[in-house]
């Protein structure tokens, strides 16, 4: 059956019918229009659909949505303060951490993590911490240099 979720989601809270076994992927995509977050894989391969949950990154297709109900939801789309962008999103635009865009979401979101969480010291170890959000456009070096140049 359908029943009532809340969801705090850069920190309004939201909330929607859904059936327990919706993804907090789906949720946020299809439910509450929060279309930032990338659907590549589904399957927790890609690292398109990372979030932050209390400050830490998961990947939202392996969540269910019912699971992080009273917790703090952060996406792309929270990370700019109005026209201010986050220094990590400035940091991709000055370094081309980017081609296609479809991963950047996903990127950013990683990359704030990692750079919270202290990975962000060498170039290394960005590159251990970023190895689950994969590019196809092959951006790597400039993504592990616009993390670094935040850090720095
Ligand atoms: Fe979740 Fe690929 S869509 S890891």
């Amino acid at each position: 059956g359908v029943t009532e979720m809340r969801l705090k989601v850069n920190g309004t809270v939201r909330t929607m019918q859904a059936e327990p076994r919706v993804t907090l992927l789906d949720a946020l995509r299809e439910r509450l229009d929060l279309t930032g977050t990338k659907k590549g894989c589904d399957h927790g391969q890609c690292g398109a659909c990372t979030v932050l949950v209390d400050g830490k990154r998961v990947n939202s297709c392996l969540t269910l949505a019912v699971m992080v109900q009273n917790k703090e939801i952060t996406t792309v789309e929270g990370l700019a303060k109005g026209e201010e962008l986050h220094p990590l999103q400035q940091a991709f635009i000055d370094h081309d951490g980017f081609q296609c865009g479809y991963c950047t979401p996903g990127q950013l979101m990683s990359g704030v993590a990692c750079l919270k969480e202290g990975h962000a010291k060498t170039d290394d170890s960005v590159r251990e911490w970023m190895s689950g959000n994969l590019c196809r456009c092959g951006a790597y070096p400039n993504i592990v240099a616009a993390i670094r140049q935040v850090e720095q």
